[in-house]
């Protein structure tokens, strides 16, 4: 008798599942600020992390999930660098493939794999940073998908991981395990059950505090998803633990910058069931973390060098006189570029040492040291 490997079955229907619903599906011309983009460059994340400046050539991204979308925003960030966009679903590939390519972004690969057959996909590549938001969650078996992750990073390299809490995600979960019971399997009757819903009910409050179910991609990626796990963040911790990984810096909504308060916090909110975000963080190697302790140290004792995020150089001359407020993508709520950051910003454009710095002007530095628009290197 053939035996049925489950994570292939499972496997199969997730690619299935995307193959129907290309997710997400915004329109292909829609564009983002070049601002926006700037907590995806890879300069700017590298000296966060190891406090080196990095010559980009060979240097090289790896989107693990890309989904059909995000290869555009990561090329705008990092047009000089290669990018490796990976994905089980071809439609998703195209669909990213199409905006990525109308928006004249052309430094990107699409290949169309399994992450689990990276081994032989994508041989003795090694990846500077490797993206993979809101996949792990759709894999069975996590634990060997993030030892492939970590088996793919180069040293100094760092993942971003975005995954589902089980705190968070429990209504959209429960909502998913009544649509299974009740054998519902397409949109169109889930907006009939929307519409039969009374004010206060769990499932319309779902639908409505999310974005995404306006869309066709986004109803079906809440509730009829064919395999979605959710963590508690002792689990997630363990996992990122047995893969060789380390947390760096949590990113999500509300995030604490300390790795070790934000884990106590989360804890504390866990608890309490009062946590209402997905986790999204940075993890590196464990074996980088003497040099990035090394860097840690250094930062306070001896000079640095400051510099502009070259997305944020990018921006700067672009409506000089208004003010700029690029969109929070580290979890707390940006600082405004007004006339005068604008003024200090541009004062590193070329590097300049932190001791040479007005003291008047310091803490207003480290808030945009803080934001990412400014970043800083040992030399
Ligand atoms: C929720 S989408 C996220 C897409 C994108 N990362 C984003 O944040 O917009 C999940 C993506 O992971 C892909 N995916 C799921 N399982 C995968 C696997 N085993 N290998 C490669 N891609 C996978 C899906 O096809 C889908 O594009």
């Amino acid at each position: 008798m053939t035996q049925i490997n489950p994570f292939l079955t499972i496997r199969q229907a997730v690619k299935t599942h995307y193959e129907t619903y290309v997710y997400p599906q915004f329109p292909l011309l829609s564009s983002v600020r070049k601002c926006d983009t700037y907590a995806l460059n890879l300069e700017s994340l590298w000296a966060r992390f190891n406090g080196e400046k990095l010559y980009l050539e060979d240097k090289r991204i790896l989107l693990a999930g890309c989904g059909g979308f995000s290869p555009y925003p990561t090329a705008v960030a990092n047009p000089n660098v290669k990018i490796t966009a990976l994905d089980i679903s071809k439609a998703n590939l195209q669909r990213a493939k199409f905006h990525t390519w109308l928006h004249f972004y052309f430094n990107v690969d699409f290949i169309e794999s399994d992450l689990g057959d990276t081994p032989t996909v994508l041989g003795d590549d090694r990846f500077d940073f490797i993206d993979c938001h809101g996949v792990l969650h759709h894999i069975p078996n996590i634990c060997s998908a993030l030892k492939l992750i970590h088996s793919l990073l180069q040293e100094g390299a760092f993942v971003r991981i975005m995954i589902y809490s089980s705190c968070a995600r429990k209504p959209v979960q429960s909502a998913a395990n009544a649509m299974k019971i009740m054998k519902i399997s397409d949109v169109n009757a889930i907006r009939a059950l929307y519409k039969k819903t009374r004010e206060g009910n769990r499932f319309k409050s779902c639908v409505d505090s999310s974005y995404e179910s306006r869309f066709d991609w986004g109803l079906a990626d809440l509730f009829l998803h064919p395999y979605a796990k959710t963590y508690p963040l002792n689990e997630l911790l363990a996992l990122l633990n047995e893969a060789h990984l380390e947390p760096l810096l949590f990113t999500h909504q509300g995030a604490l910058s300390d790795v070790k308060a934000e884990i106590a916090r989360l804890r504390m909110l866990e608890t309490s069931r009062r946590l209402s975000t997905n986790f999204i963080l940075f993890a590196g190697r464990t074996e980088d973390s003497g040099r990035r302790r090394k860097w840690q140290e250094e930062k306070i004792k001896n000079d640095t060098l400051i510099s502009l995020n070259p997305v944020i150089k990018k921006s700067l001359p672009l409506l000089p006189f208004l003010s700029l407020k690029p969109s929070s993508k580290l979890g707390f709520e940006n600082p405004s570029i007004d006339a005068k950051g604008r003024f200090l910003l541009s004062k590193f454009k070329k590097p300049l040492r932190k001791s040479a710095i007005d003291p008047v002007q310091l803490a207003t530095v480290e808030k945009y040291l803080q934001a990412l628009f400014l970043i800083e290197t040992a030399s």
